[in-house]
Parts: C-alpha cells; structure tokens; sequence
C-alpha cells in the first residue's frame, strides 16, 4: 500500500468537496461539513490532512459519511488544514481506491474534485507515456497526476502548475489541492461546477455549497469560471484567473440559517420538507402577491415586460421534478397567456439540434441550479439569442448566474434527495409568472385574475388541512407496500401531477411506478392492469371531472385497485374507488400544488414502511452536475 493512503475495507458521480485552513482542528469541521454536503452524493468519501510535521495524508471510504468517521475513529488525525470529499461515481465503481481525495504520483499533492474531466483519457495516455502509474480509474486521479507533471516538468509553483494543467483540461471542474510540506496553501479552482469561499475570523472554507460554511462565517466569495482561489494561511484569499491576472471578488452576505440544515424533530429532511410546505409557499408568494390590491408581480416579468408580451413561443428546459413543473407550466402559460409552450427535458434539447429562434423566451427551471444538462442548454439557447429566464432555489448557484434574468422560489435548502417543496414552489412561480403575464397582455379577464389570486393565498392553510390527513394516509401505504408497480394517472393539470407522483414513487420506494394521461390508459397500458394493480387517480373536480370518472370505471371493470385524490364530498368517485384521499377544492390551475401533497406523502409512508432510506435513495445524488 502507498504511504499514508488509508483505506477502509469496503467501497463509490456528483460530488460534494469542502477544504478549511485555519486556526481549529480540521478533521471535525470538515466531516461536519460532508454530513451536510452528503446529499450531493454518498457512495465514498474522505479526507486528506497536513499534521503538525507537515505530513500530508489521505484516509478513505466507501459508503456514508459515517463509514468514514467509523474508520477514522481509530486513527490520529490532526492538522488546521485539510479538504475533503463525498463521491457520487462517474468514473470506476464507488470504492475506496477510486474515492477521493487522489495522490498524485510523488504523493506530494493530493487533490478533491466535483465533476468531469472530458479529455482524460488522452491525458491519461500522454501521462502514462512519461512513465505515471494510476491506482483508480477516476478522471480525477489523471488531474492531479498532470497538475504534478506540470510542476516538475516546468519547474513552477504549485498554483502556476495548476492554471498550466487547468488550460489543458476540458470539461468542468470545482477542485482543492494541498501539497505535503506545505501547511500554509490552500488552492481551490472551479470552471462549471458550483465552489464557494468562506472567509471567517482567521479562518477559510472552500464548498461546494454554503451548507458545511453557514455555521463559521456568513461571507462568502463565489468564485466565477476558470478562477483560482489562493489561500494562504492569515492572509484574504487572493483571486486569479488562469492567466494569473488577479480578480477583485464580490464578497456576498449568506441569507442561509443553520436551522434550515437540520431535520428539526422530523425522522427524515423529506418528510420536514414536506410539512415545510404551507410556509415555504408563502415565503415564495412574499413581496410578489398584494393581497390588498389584487396583484401579483414579479421583478424579473416587469423588468422584462416587452419580452414576454412579444413572445412568439415559450421554451422550458428542465430535468426530472422540474421538468414536471415545466409540463403545468405549458398548461399554465396556454390556458392564461395564449403563448404556444414546449416543454424539453434539457439532456434531449441540447443534442437534438433545436430550433431556436431570438424571440423565444427560454425558461430553465431548476432547484439547485447546477444541474448540467440544464446549463448546457440554456448556453445552447444564450447561443441562439434567446433570452433565458431562470427559476432556481439556490441562491447564487450556476443557473441564475448564466441566465438574462429570474425569479428565486425562496423555499430554503431542500436536503431530501426527492424534491417536494421545491416542486409545489415552481409550480406557484409559475403560476405568478402566468398571471402576471396574462394580465399584462389582457388575455385574462379580471374576474378570473382576481378569483385566482384570491384563491391562491388560500393555498397555504389549504395544505396545512391535506397535511392533517398525514396519519390516515401512513395507514393507507400499509396496504400498498406489497405492490410491484403503480400506475398513477390524472387529466389537464393533473397529468403532470401524476407522473411527478411516480416520480416520488419510484425513487425513494424502489417501486416501479408510471404517470399516465388517464385517457390514454386504452391506448396501451390498460393491459396490464389486474387486481394487483394500485392505480393512484388525481380526481378533482375539473375541466375533464366527468372523462376521469369514464377513465375509472374502465380500471374498475378491469379489477384493478384504486385510490382516488378527490374533493371533499365527492360520493360519486368514493362510490367507486377502493380507497381516497380528500383534498380542498381550489381554481383548476392551481390544483397541483394540492393534489400533489398527498402523493408526496404516500410515497414516504411506503418507502419508510420499506425500510428505504429515505433521504438519500440508492444511486441517486441531489445535484446532478454531471450528464
Ligand atoms: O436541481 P434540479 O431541479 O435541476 O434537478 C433536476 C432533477 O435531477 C431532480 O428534480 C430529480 O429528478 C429529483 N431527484 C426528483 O425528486
């Protein structure tokens, strides 16, 4: 085994990276800080130090975070600088010798990396060629061997060796290297992966999030593509570029409190999230709705209001969850605005040779606001000359900083992997957006703006009601915890909803679960139902009430088994239906942001009833910043 690589005896895409230098022990601040960066993904982790002898060295492990503070338990680690990381595998399997952080071949360097590099392996062969060796089978490792053969081989300071290596290198990156002998020099560089800078009393973090920061210090610097944070020991970090021109960063105030990090009372973040709900809606509707005067308007619809109102088409690029909020956002912006919608899931978009035209407004809708397909599409739609909208919830992320303009959804960090607050806070963006833009181009009438907006402040208690039901609805997913596959189906509105159900389903439960448009149930997938079959029907009260209620009678006659979201005192559909779920009745368009709760929480009841874990299900990663 290479000197001082210590690796735990088990085994690890999107990553979270966190590095302290300062006047604390540095273990503690960084395994509290990965705890807070696992949601990023949480197949290995490990840290790496510099000790009291300027002894640099590495400690491994596969699985949770945990994993890795069970192994380090019996360890003497030290030192006031280190960094440290937690992998979701891109390349090679998750397992110790693949985890980061990577040596290079001296074991001089060791190195952290959130990301991909594209062109490693005809780095990797041209290394190879010079007579380096390679332990892992990471993209990483290739990094950290170049930045050494570039400090070798041209005789140069670490920080010069890394700008050299980093305009070699194609594809993204957010990393942070140390150097045995060398306690003193942090170096932390990012290009299209998310890397803050928290400067505190003496003290520097570098994250991929301001999460493992809030506690020490509320100033952060985010640095912006292709810079290099130089942090040397009692000294403000020095900002370059890769040509070593320095930078003069923006120091911004953090908003974020340390509360919102944890769970609260709650067994697990989702289901917090989910209660969350009644308050996170209100703070997204905060300074946007007058209640007095009957308005809703959006900075970034008004400082761009002759763009919207020109509109000849609207794009919206999401992926998952989102892309579900997207899909009510074409129903939305439709039935209000009269302006034609396409709804595209960014990894499609980007290589399918869009047509995209200067008076399309692009909207990319994301809640971490990092997701990569969706930044390469919204370059590829800037690239067109259309102008991109953003709606994200991480404030200062890569979206709402590569978009013309936004709206934040304000909901606060949502830490389970499956998003549920976020969703209910896009969909109601959204909907402000649509109203705000109907009203502006008079295709809404005033009364239906005015019983909109009337309703929709209604919204809030409304799902504090559907949330009383909790306890019912963890007794109904008993009876559903034997099912194999779900079928989840609803009309207009609730189409979105139901396939955002699956969604949730599938997911955290492992169940195999699909969201169908009920009517085209007889098209197909009628087939497969049978007595075995749960098929969760979104049954409100709307436009398409009487074809829904046809819609179950065809799954009934059929045997299958169904339970029904529907309104309060709707003996019609409780007639038929196995089991139901009542919901309040609300304007139509605004129906998802209440169908969708119990949904939510019947997926966590089942997957908790499971045995899953919850928040962070198998092979999934909060932030999808690879593609
Ligand atoms: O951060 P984003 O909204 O861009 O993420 C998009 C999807 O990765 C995300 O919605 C994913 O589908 C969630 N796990 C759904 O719960």
């Amino acid at each position: 085994m290479r000197k001082n690589v210590y690796l735990c005896t088990y085994f690890f895409y999107m990553c979270g990276i966190v590095g302290y230098i300062g006047k604390q022990e540095a273990y503690p601040v960084l395994i509290k800080g990965l705890h807070r960066l696992e949601y990023r993904g949480y197949d290995s982790s490990g840290v790496a130090l510099i000790d009291k002898q300027k002894e640099l060295s590495v400690y491994k492990a596969k699985g949770r975070v945990s994993d890795l503070e069970e192994f380090c338990k019996s360890k003497a680690i030290s030192g006031t600088l280190g960094i440290a990381h937690t992998r979701w595998a891109t390349h090679g399997e998750p397992n110790n010798v693949n985890a980061h952080p990577h040596y290079s071949q001296s074991e001089n360097l060791a190195l952290i990396h959130n990301g991909i590099i594209e062109n490693y392996a005809v780095l990797k062969e041209g290394l190879i060629r010079e007579g380096y060796t390679f332990q892992s089978e990471t993209d990483t490792e290739v990094l950290i061997q170049l930045i050494e053969y570039v400090k070798i081989s041209n005789r140069v300071d670490l920080c010069t060796a890394i700008q050299l290596a980093l305009k070699q290198v194609v594809g993204a990156y957010a990393i942070a290297v140390i150097e045995n002998g060398n306690p003193d020099l942090l170096i932390a560089a990012r290009k299209s992966s998310p890397l803050v800078v928290g400067i505190g009393d003496a003290e520097f973090f570098i994250a991929s999030d301001a999460s493992p920061i809030v506690e020490y210090t509320k100033q952060v610097i985010y640095l912006e593509d292709e810079e290099i944070a130089i942090i040397q020991r009692n000294e403000p970090p020095k900002i370059v570029n890769l040509n070593n021109v320095e930078q003069t960063p923006q120091i911004s105030q953090l908003e974020l409190s340390l509360n919102a990090l944890e769970k609260g009372g709650y067994p697990h973040f989702m289901l917090k999230e989910i209660f969350e709900q009644p308050r996170t809606l209100k703070d997204c509707m905060r300074g946007r709705i007058n209640v007095e005067n009957n308005n809703v308007t959006l900075s970034g619809i008004i400082d761009n209001k002759e763009k919207f109102l020109n509109a000849k088409r609207i794009l919206i690029l999401a992926c998952g969850t989102s892309w579900h909020a997207g899909l009510i956002g074409e129903y939305l912006f439709e039935e209000l605005c009269r302006i034609p919608v396409e709804v595209e899931y960014s990894s499609e978009f980007r290589y399918r040779k869009p047509i995209i035209y200067p008076d399309d407004i692009v909207i990319a809708i994301s809640q971490s606001g990092e997701t990569a397909d969706t930044l390469a599409a919204i370059e590829q739609a800037k690239a067109a000359g259309a102008f991109v909208y953003g709606i994200c919830n991480v404030v200062g992320s890569s979206i709402p900083r590569n978009t013309h303009s936004g709206s934040y959804t304000h909901v606060g960090p949502e830490i389970g992997v499956a998003s549920t607050k976020a969703f209910t806070a896009q969909v109601l963006v959204l909907i402000m957006m649509a109203l705000n833009i109907a009203k502006e181009k008079k295709t809404i009438s005033q009364e239906q703006y005015e019983r909109t907006l009337t309703e929709l402040v209604q919204i809030p208690p409304k799902i504090e009601m559907i949330l009383k039901q909790n306890e019912k609805i963890e007794d109904l997913s008993k009876i559903f915890t034997y099912a194999h596959n779900f079928i989840y189906m609803g009309r207009g509105y609730s189409y979105p909803v139901a396939m955002e159900g699956a969604l949730k389903l599938k997911e955290i439960s492992y169940i195999h679960a699909e969201g169908y448009p009920a009517a085209e149930m007889k098209h197909g997938p009628i087939a497969l139902i049978d007595q075995e079959m749960p098929v969760v029907v979104i049954a409100t009260h709307n436009t398409t009430y009487d074809k829904t209620i046809s819609n179950i009678q065809e799954i009934k006659a059929r045997s299958g088994r169904i339970l029904a979201i529907v309104n309060k005192y709707d003996q019609k559909v409780k007639d038929m239906a196995d089991y139901t779920i009542e919901i309040p009745e609300t304007e139509e368009c605004l129906d998802p942001l209440l169908s969708i709760i119990p949904l939510q929480l019947l997926s966590y009841h089942i997957a908790v009833k499971k045995g899953r874990d919850v928040d962070m299900p198998r092979n999934l990663a909060k932030s999808v910043t690879v593609e």
